[in-house]
């Protein structure tokens, strides 16, 4: 079963004439780009957006071509429809809503966030010891530089350990931007 062309194109077309902002146009499909932090982020820059959800086959193949949407896959597996992969987008662009986090700035230290795009360094709170795990005694030192560097040490070799892949970018980019000021 194929969602046909022209309800799916007239619903757009009348959702888009509600607001005087027309919105950008999301098809979530498993053919789209992939959705990462920095795609996210750039979703979130949209005044509106409109997230359209396929069923069964999927969209006739006209929906895209007149409707050119942004499509969009939350990864490589088939969902039986586009709704949870519309939820994954509506939580992740939210919480860069301002205003939606009690504290701007961890959005900055997040996974995947900021300059620095890896994964977060570990977290821990209370009690300062459990079954012979402690917290370090760094976190406890109350210096925010040690703090810090600890942090951003502990982020990148966490990384490299657990996201190889990530890490690697990382290191492309790098000399991407060492090229680039050098002149080659
Ligand atoms: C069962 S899927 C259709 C799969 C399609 N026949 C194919 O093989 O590519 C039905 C709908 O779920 C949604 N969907 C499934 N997997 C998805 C994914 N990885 N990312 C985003 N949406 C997905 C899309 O809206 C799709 O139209």
């Amino acid at each position: 079963m194929v969602l046909k062309v022209e309800p799916v194109v007239e619903c757009v077309e009348a959702v888009r004439s509600l607001a005087s902002e027309p919105g950008h146009l999301v098809m979530l499909t498993p053919h789209g780009r992939k959705l990462e932090q920095s795609v996210v982020e750039e979703l979130a820059t949209k005044k509106r957006l409109i997230l359209l959800c396929g069923r069964y086959e999927g969209f006739d193949e006209r929906v895209r071509q007149i409707l050119t949407p942004d499509e969009i896959s939350i990864g490589d597996y088939i969902l039986g429809g586009g709704e949870v992969a519309a939820m994954v987008i509506v939580d992740a662009v939210a919480r860069l809503v301002p205003g939606v986090l009690g504290d701007e700035e961890s959005n900055r230290q997040d996974s995947f966030s900021g300059q620095r795009r890896l994964l977060e360094f570990s977290q821990y709170t209370r009690p300062r010891e459990y079954r012979g795990l402690s917290v370090p005694d760094v976190l406890i030192s109350g210096n925010h530089r040690q703090i810090a560097d600890w942090r951003d040490r502990e982020s990148a070799l966490k990384t490299q350990q657990q996201r190889a892949d990530l890490w690697a970018n990382k290191q492309t980019r790098s000399q991407d931007i060492n090229n680039e000021t050098k002149g080659t």
